[in-house]
């Protein structure tokens, strides 16, 4: 197996830089659209083949360094007693979000194994298909993420009925993030005893929170959680977009790998979180459709950039997006592979 990319998550030193991309199966990829022309997204998420199918269409097609388990954060809501429907253009609605001590109360800590089995089943099912191939990223989104999705009932532009529970009812919020915590917990457990080869923890709105907020009630949860899920024996990889503002904090949570949005220079991401650190990212989702020399340009810098790290994985700043032409993201591979060898 191609281990480059778990050795660097340990910081060991490897002979290229090892690159994956946040949401690499996706609809950019006709085979996946070939695929989700026949079911919607949250069947592709239940059927284990299906799904397995989808997360090894990258992994053939660009060669990236490691396969990341196809499903979404917000399906663990599900059995925690939430209608979650994805629609075309508005994405994600939970038709009935949390806003009082009571809705919280009702919240059910799910019992993986048997409420979320198809997760587990996929994969079992990637573990033998990547075999010789790359290793298996596991996730969950991270406790504030999800309270965001479930407070709010779907993507937000201001978080106020989020910072409103926040500030005005901050047990309640505490108590939501302690279930969402259990859960997290659990969740990516059971991933790991599937077969998970690391875990990256999703907190794709970290970033809208002041740095006291983020301090006062992101941290303690997901410093819990992260020490929890580091006993499994395997790398855990924390992702906040938007993360310039806390990554002194995010430093304190002690992940095994940094993912780095990509408003920040990767060198000065790195000076924030010390020499030790081992980080992920950043190229702008965007860049994929600069020419191929501008694309080039931008990868050799992100890699100088990343040489102070003690290691550096390559990956976009956020998820690639719809429309991304898929033989510059061949060409984005190959050349963190070319450069990171012949620096
Ligand atoms: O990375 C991978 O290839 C694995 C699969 C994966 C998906 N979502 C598939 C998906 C992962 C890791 C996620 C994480 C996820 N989901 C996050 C955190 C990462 C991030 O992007 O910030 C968030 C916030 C979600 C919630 C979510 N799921 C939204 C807001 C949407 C709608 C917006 C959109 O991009 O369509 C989804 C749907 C979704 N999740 C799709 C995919 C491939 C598109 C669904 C489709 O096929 O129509």
């Amino acid at each position: 197996m191609n281990d480059t990319f778990l050795r660097a998550c340990q910081g060991q030193h490897t002979e290229y830089t090892p690159v994956w991309l946040m949401r690499q199966a996706g609809r950019y990829m006709p085979e996946y659209r070939a695929i989700r022309s026949h079911v919607d997204f949250l069947t592709l998420c239940k059927t284990p083949d299906l799904a397995a199918q989808v997360t090894m269409q990258p992994v053939e097609m660009l060669g990236v360094d490691a396969a990341i388990l196809f499903s979404d954060i917000l399906v663990p809501l599900e059995p925690m007693g939430m209608r979650l429907e994805f629609y075309e253009k508005e994405g994600p609605v939970l038709s009935e979000p949390i806003r009082s001590k009571s809705d919280v109360e009702r919240l059910i800590i799910p019992d993986i194994e048997a409420d979320l089995p198809f997760v587990m089943e996929i994969i079992r099912i990637l573990r033998k298909e990547l075999a010789d191939k790359v290793p298996l990223i596991g996730f969950s989104g991270a406790p504030f993420t999800l309270a965001t999705y479930m407070i709010e009932g779907g993507t937000s532009k201001n978080f106020l009925n989020t910072k409103k529970l926040m500030f005005q009812h901050s047990n309640v919020f505490d108590y939501l993030m302690e279930k969402l915590s259990v859960t997290v917990t659990a969740y990516l457990s059971s991933q790991i005893r599937a077969g998970a080869q690391a875990v990256q923890l999703f907190d794709t709105w970290a970033g809208i929170l002041t740095p006291m907020d983020y301090k006062r009630f992101v941290l303690p949860y997901v410093k819990k959680v992260i020490s929890e899920i580091k006993k499994e024996g395997v790398p855990v990889i924390y992702f906040a977009n938007e993360c310039a503002g806390i990554l002194k904090d995010i430093k304190k949570l002690k992940a095994d790998v940094v993912g780095v949005d990509w408003r920040i220079e990767l060198s000065d991401a790195i000076k924030k979180l010390g020499k030790n650190a081992v980080v992920q990212g950043n190229l702008d989702p965007c860049a994929l459709f600069l020419t191929r020399e501008n694309l080039e340009e931008r990868v050799k810098d992100i890699l100088w950039k990343g040489e102070s790290a003690k290691s550096h994985i390559f990956n976009l700043g956020h998820g690639i997006l719809p429309h991304t032409p898929v033989e510059n993201v061949i060409a984005m591979v190959e050349a963190v592979h070319y450069y990171s060898r012949n620096a």
